[in-house]
């Protein structure tokens, strides 16, 4: 911990910068010194039992009391620095825990919580990579995944209900990458009114946890745990590291004791982000508000003006909606649009194909959220593994492209896209 005090009057900006680190443990240093040790020396050997003690659970800390380090799979400074770092970023959080990948944070929360027999309730369209965890991996432990629609918030009601023991609802909002939005306040209230509030603890085996994978607006523009979700879910890899250069995640939660189970864990599966990566991430926090901002604004200003494009079938961006209930789900629990867009060009593939060939500033590479503009046509790659009735219902077609804007001048990348879109051979 640092040195400042931190009362509840800093702001997210201030603390991000404040907490976390204390110089006087890195001789000094104003950064954060790297602690690449894969092990630690105990004070003592009853310093070293009790450590072990606390990992086991059968001590616990009092108040102000500290505790050995042991091993770099459990835990490590970086790590400890860059989880407190992060927590005012997260409005609602009290803990955190970080991973070597978003898929790592996804995998080990719902690993900490559903045992054989739980259900795990999802939105779909979801993250390839998550589908594929519930759908072939965990239902082949005997844990259920049931997918609901994103955004049918009466759908996602009726299933909550019905669902047999129903032990996560896993939200992905805006849905990737047909940016529909899923409201994370009534998904609470649905769980809180059958199985009771948060208040009758997250531990409760009967409270069905909801967990929102929050990559996409989060942390800057949409804040779950405020909303009564549970935990928090990140692919730091993408707005939080900002760089395209880091592959992590990160898990946030409202309770303290939920954190401590997905890292015991963490302990387990042995992935932890390294002491390099959370280095490199604690040095992107402070901007990130920063660079989303830019972001967003970059992206709204660009899916504006192509809404009306002659070779632009539909873009999809929330400033852009048609739909009542997705307008009211925006202005609900989001602060501002974000930086990416999902175009839907005449031409079918072929129309994407010659857009996505002739980009001059925006790369196709998919991944999103760095400060580099990427473009990737989610048909044939992100979402290539899905079957055809799948894509189309979701509304992934052949001539989407997925856009994350990063923070160049928005004229350049409007022009760069416009003449891209000449190019188009319809
Ligand atoms: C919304 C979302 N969640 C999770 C992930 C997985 O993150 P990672 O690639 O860091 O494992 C991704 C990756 O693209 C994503 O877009």
């Amino acid at each position: 911990m640092s040195d400042v005090e931190h009362s509840t009057e800093l702001r997210p900006e201030t603390d991000v910068l404040t907490r976390g680190f204390d110089p006087k443990l890195s001789v000094g240093s104003a950064r954060p010194a790297v602690f690449r040790s894969s092990t630690y020396v105990f004070s003592s050997p009853e310093e070293a039992e009790k450590a072990f003690d606390i990992m086991g659970g059968r001590a616990q800390l009092t108040p102000g009391e500290s505790v050995d380090l042991v091993y770099s799979r459990f835990n490590h400074p970086n790590a400890e620095i860059v989880e407190e770092q992060i927590l005012p970023l997260e409005p609602g959080a009290h803990a955190a825990a970080v991973f070597n990948s978003g898929m790592a944070a996804i995998m080990t929360a719902l690993l900490a919580v559903v045992k054989p027999g739980d259900s795990i309730v999802y939105t779909v369209p979801i993250y390839g990579g998550t589908q594929t965890l519930i759908l072939d991996f965990l239902q082949s432990f005997g844990i259920i995944g049931i997918p609901v629609k994103a955004g049918d918030g009466d759908e996602i009601d009726r299933v909550i209900r019905n669902a047999r023991n129903p032990r996560v609802v896993l939200i992905e909002t805006p849905a990737n990458p047909t940016i529909v939005m899923t409201d994370i306040r009534r998904a609470c209230d649905t769980v809180a009114a059958i199985h009771g509030s948060a208040g009758d603890g997250a531990e409760s085996p009967a409270r069905p946890l909801v967990m929102v994978d929050n990559t996409f607006l989060g942390p800057a523009f949409q804040h779950p745990l405020a909303l009564g979700a549970d935990v928090s879910l990140y692919s730091a890899t993408k707005y939080l590291g900002g760089y395209s250069d880091i592959i992590g995640g990160v898990a946030l939660a409202r309770d303290a004791g939920l954190i401590k189970k997905i890292r015991a864990k963490r302990s387990l599966f042995g992935n932890i982000l390294q002491p390099d990566e959370c280095w490199i991430l604690d040095t992107r926090l402070p901007t990130v508000h920063l660079r989303m901002n830019r972001q967003s604004k970059n992206a709204q200003r660009i899916a504006e003006r192509l809404a009306n494009h002659p070779n632009v079938e539909k873009v999809y961006y929330p400033t852009l909606f048609e739909n009542a209930e997705q307008a009211r789900i925006r202005d609900a629990q989001c602060d501002f649009p974000g930086g990416l867009i999902s175009l839907d060009l005449k031409g079918g593939k072929a129309g994407a194909f010659d857009f996505l060939r002739n980009l001059r500033l925006a790369r196709n590479a998919v991944s999103l959220g760095g400060v580099e503009t990427l473009v990737c046509h989610p048909r044939t790659t992100t979402h290539s593994g899905w079957a055809k009735q799948a894509l189309d219902e979701a509304g992934i077609g052949d001539g989407l492209v997925r856009v994350s804007i990063g923070i160049e001048n928005w004229r350049d990348l409007l022009g760069d896209f416009e003449r891209a879109l000449s190019k188009i051979n319809l």
